[in-house]
Order: C-alpha cells, then sequence, then structure tokens
C-alpha cells in the first residue's frame, strides 16, 4: 500500500491566525462607503417606530438632525432621504413643491450634515401619489412614462434648489436619466450629480419598505422594474444609464442580485452601488430575534459579500451601526 499522498499546495496556511486572515483579506469595510437611507414623515412631532423594520424609525423634521448628526460621527459616507407625506395626489404634486417634507428634509440634512457627509435624495413619485406608482397615469392607468419624465425634471430641480447633491433616480421610466441631466445643466446646476437605479428589479423585498412609507400600491411594478429573471437586462439598464450621463449607477436589491452586481461592476466606467433593500434587513432582524442567526456577523457578512460582488459602496439601513463596528475593529 503507498502512503497517503502529502498535499504540497495548502490555502489553509493563510488561515492560521487571526493576524494572518487580516493580512490576506481582499474585502475590508470602511464606514465611508456607507450610505444610511433615512424615512422623514410629514406632521409628526417625534420618530415613529416602523413595524416591519425594527430598529428603524419614521423620523419628524425635529429628529431628523440628531439622525445625520450620528451618522455624520460614525463617518458614514452619506444619507439619502425619502419623504413620507401627509397628503397625496394623483400627480404626486407634494414632490415638486418646495415646501413638500421631502425637499424640507433635505434642508434640515444639509443644515445638519455641514458638507460632512453627501446628501442625497429618492426622485421618484410613488411616496407621493395616491395610487403608489412611480409615475403619473395615462387616461387607461398606465403609468405614462413621458409625462412622467416632465415630472422628474421639476422633481429634480426642486430637490437641488433644497440642497440634494445626489439625486437618486428609483422610479425606473426610460430616458429618466437624459431628461433629468437636461433640465439640470438648463437650469445651470451642472454639478449636481445623478445616481440611476439603474437595475432595478420588481422585487418582493422591498415590501417593509412599503410600511415604511404607507405607500399603498394598486398592482405591481413590473411594467417598469425588471423581472428578476433577467440578467442581461440588468447590465443593459446600467449601460443605457451611464449612456445617458449618470455619474453612479445602482443594482438593487442587492443580496439576490450578486451577478447582476458583479456584471455592472465589470463593465462600468463610473461608481457601482447596490442598496440592500428593506427586506433584505427584516430577514435578519427577524432571523436574530428569534436567536436562529447571529446578528451581527449575518449582517457583517451580508454586506461584504455585496462589497465582494462588486459594489463600491452599499446603502444600508445598518450603516450607522455597521460603521460602529467597523471602527471598533470587529467587522473584518
Ligand atoms: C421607490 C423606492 C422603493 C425603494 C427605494 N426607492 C420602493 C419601490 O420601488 O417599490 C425600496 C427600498 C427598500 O425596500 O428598502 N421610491
Amino acid at each position: 500500500m503507498s502512503p497517503t499522498p502529502v498535499p504540497r499546495v495548502r490555502p489553509r496556511r493563510l488561515r492560521e491566525t487571526p493576524a494572518l486572515r487580516r493580512l490576506v483579506s481582499e474585502t475590508r469595510l470602511h464606514p465611508a462607503e456607507l450610505v444610511l437611507p433615512i424615512f422623514v414623515r410629514e406632521g409628526v412631532s417625534a420618530a415613529v417606530p416602523i413595524g416591519s423594520m425594527p430598529g428603524v424609525v419614521q423620523h419628524s423634521l425635529s429628529s431628523l438632525p440628531d439622525a445625520v448628526e450620528q451618522a455624520a460621527a460614525a463617518g458614514v459616507g452619506g444619507v439619502m432621504l425619502f419623504g413620507v407625506p401627509e397628503v397625496r395626489d394623483a400627480r404626486g404634486t407634494g414632490a415638486t413643491d418646495p415646501d413638500g417634507i421631502l425637499n424640507l428634509a433635505t434642508r434640515v440634512a444639509a443644515e445638519a450634515s455641514a458638507g460632512r457627509l453627501v446628501v442625497q435624495t429618492d426622485l421618484c413619485l410613488d411616496e407621493f401619489t395616491d395610487h403608489g406608482h412611480c409615475g403619473v397615469l395615462d387616461d387607461r392607468g398606465r403609468v405614462d412614462n413621458d409625462a412622467t419624465l416632465e415630472r422628474y425634471t421639476s422633481m429634480a430641480l426642486a430637490q437641488v434648489r433644497a440642497g440634494s447633491e445626489l439625486l437618486g433616480l428609483s422610479g425606473m421610466m426610460d430616458g429618466q436619466v437624459a431628461a433629468v441631466r437636461d433640465a439640470l445643466d438648463d437650469a445651470g446646476h451642472h454639478d449636481a450629480a445623478i445616481l440611476a437605479y439603474s437595475a432595478k428589479y420588481a422585487s418582493a423585498y422591498y415590501g417593509p419598505f412599503r410600511d415604511a412609507v404607507e405607500s399603498t400600491l394598486d398592482g405591481d411594478r413590473r411594467t417598469y422594474q425588471l423581472d428578476p429573471g433577467n440578467r442581461r437586462e440588468g447590465l443593459r439598464e446600467a449601460m443605457i444609464d451611464i449612456d445617458e450621463g449618470a455619474d453612479v449607477v445602482m443594482v438593487k436589491p442587492a443580496g439576490s442580485y450578486l451577478d447582476v452586481l458583479a456584471d455592472v461592476a465589470a463593465a462600468s466606467e463610473v461608481p457601482v452601488w447596490a442598496y440592500q433593500v428593506s427586506g433584505e434587513y427584516s430577514m435578519i432582524e427577524a432571523a436574530a430575534a428569534h436567536g436562529w442567526i447571529d446578528r451581527k456577523r449575518a449582517v457583517i457578512e451580508s454586506v461584504r459579500g455585496i462589497r465582494r460582488a462588486g459594489a463600491d459602496a452599499v446603502l444600508t439601513y445598518w450603516a450607522v451601526e455597521l460603521a460602529e463596528w467597523i471602527r471598533e475593529g470587529d467587522a473584518a
């Protein structure tokens, strides 16, 4: 009988000690690459918890400055603001009103940030329409792409005037990046940047978010958001948006779309971000609350996986807590 062969190739050597593992780690997290989504609700005097997202709240205009302060102190790279209006209508008038909740919140956040992080805004109509769609409807009840573009360009101008530095175009209308870029440039806002939610899928993982913004959607978004089975189309959408002038492109949700993220990261000449959405957050929180999963390890692993797949930055509801763990040296 011949002796058991001794392996000459031993990848385990580099896993032997914590110091070695740290030295050869391919993916590190940094607070500056995290963006915190923040909900701001009109007509409340204090923060309101969101039932489906334990640990996340709807801020009031008065609790918002502290939230921005906390994020800045933790070294988080930016905040993405969402508005929750008291009144909604068919055209989403609140979105373009300079005193609409999102535009008011942007002013407050910009002042609280004082340049320490990047104040960004969701540019979409769904929080502001009574039917809950991301655009305006035609006389047959379908989302009217080109009529919606006009609303987006007005919304973009209102947001930039309120102090948004990066507009998050999340509506998935064709031509939205070009339309908003042209409108900004025509008005002299050459420096306002565009984050295109390019590959945004029609996902069940947005469920808890609908609760967070109290959106009442009739139907679904499958005529404008991508089919979850389509990988090539995700890359195509990102390429179109880069061509139209997007400064950053995004894949959303993140965890179930890492292949799309890797494709976009390989092809893109602009930064590629990913949005770890509400359902991804709530699933880990729920499992952890049951004691079925190690919360901290699962949070870190989920975000590292997204970075490893190619995201330059990640929008995550854990941004502040994770930034603190990173600073404590706990998130390698
Ligand atoms: C659209 C928008 C949505 C999310 C971010 N921007 C909802 C949707 O498209 O249905 C979802 C974010 C999340 O689930 O965390 N304004």
